[in-house]
């Protein structure tokens, strides 16, 4: 088990500043509308929302950009949103917290994808989706490969991140692997179970359990089963780790050397388990461009998806709160 002392963090988080991450996948924004309900409808048998405030909040590789943002890192952002107004609103929100996104491409006609829920006293009442899943392909695909190859030559490390709404397909995965590899850079994927063939060759992929259940057809219910499917998927991939993320029971760890690593989760409170994915895939990104081991990057991933979630509301985790929680962890000297 590697040892990763106060002052091995030290460094690490202090190097945050000088990572250069590349980020591929799917944007979305997620809205909240909150209110109150008094009455029933008169047009239908519904509730009447009054409507008190709106939140917006990133989703997807929006929030993976957005995380690496706030890990001090530079983060460059390559994907779609629509010729709409949440498509905007994303680009407007995302500049603000200091990502680059000169190469998300505006694609007419089709819509930014957006989860609209609307919440009467911390119940979700209704949820709406607006998207377009389709894969992206023709000049559309062509400016997306364009915006890569710029963004991996100037990035130590490429996130790829797959929520299946048409930004990542076996083409661009294909050349985002192929332009990667050619540049000597390290490519990290948080996967769908649709696209797990073509993820061959990846340096880490973070896949949680059903996720990695499906993609070699078998449903992990106890150790047998995780060791089976992990160790199946690391030697299918060729990946130097496959990163099982199992929610309350922390992380696992395929690694291509043969070693196997369990991380418990640090949380002791959850409030809100939305996003510790993009959590981990960020912060291990972001750790292994600064010359973190893959198992010193996993321990400040898995540390940092614990604070994420033990937080009420959106969190931004920046490397002090990290420091701190290993800190309140006790585990300035050892740690896993
Ligand atoms: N309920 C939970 N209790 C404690 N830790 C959690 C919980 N859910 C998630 N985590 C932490 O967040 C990480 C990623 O969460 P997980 O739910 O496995 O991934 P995903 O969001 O991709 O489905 C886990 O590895 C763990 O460290
Ligand atoms: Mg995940």
């Amino acid at each position: 088990m590697t040892n990763l002392d106060a002052t091995r963090l030290r460094t690490l988080l202090g190097g945050f500043s000088r990572a250069k991450v590349a980020i591929l996948g799917d944007i979305m924004l997620d809205r909240y509308l909150w209110g109150a309900v008094n009455r029933i409808s008169q047009e239908a048998p519904v509730p009447i929302v009054e409507v008190e405030r709106e939140s917006a909040r990133f989703g997807a590789a929006a929030n993976v950009a957005e995380n690496v943002a706030s890990l001090g890192a530079r983060a460059v952002l390559v994907g779609i949103v629509g010729d709409d107004d949440a498509g905007r609103e994303v680009l407007s929100l995302l500049t603000g917290r200091g990502v680059d996104v000169d190469s998300v491409v505006t694609e007419p006609g089709r819509s930014t994808t957006t989860k609209l829920r609307v919440i009467a006293r911390s119940q979700q009442v209704v949820r709406a989706d607006s998207e377009v899943t389709s894969d992206i392909e023709g000049d559309v695909e062509t400016r997306i490969l364009d915006g890569l190859r710029r963004a991996v030559a100037d990035s130590d490390v490429l996130i790829v991140s797959d929520y299946g709404k048409g930004v990542v397909t076996r083409t661009t995965i294909a050349a985002a692997i192929s332009m990667a590899r050619d540049a000597g850079k390290m490519i990290c994927v948080d996967p769908k179970e649709s696209h797990f063939a073509s993820y061959v060759g990846v340096t880490a992929i973070t896949p949680n359990e059903k996720e990695a259940g499906t993609a070699v057809g078998v449903t992990i219910t106890d150790e047998n089963t995780l060791l089976s499917v992990g160790w199946k998927l690391q030697k299918q991939l060729g990946a130097e780790c496959v990163a099982v993320t199992r929610g309350e029971q922390g992380m696992s760890l395929f690694m291509s050397d043969g070693e196997l690593v369990h991380l418990p989760t640090v949380a002791r409170e959850v409030f809100d388990v939305t996003g510790a994915g993009d959590t981990v895939v960020s912060v291990l990104a972001v750790a292994l461009a600064v010359g973190a081991s893959m198992e010193e990057a996993a321990i400040i991933a898995n540390h940092a998806a614990g604070l994420v979630i033990r937080e009420v509301g959106t969190v931004s985790v920046g490397p002090a709160a990290i420091e701190r929680s290993f800190k309140d962890a006790g585990e300035g000297e050892r740690v896993g």
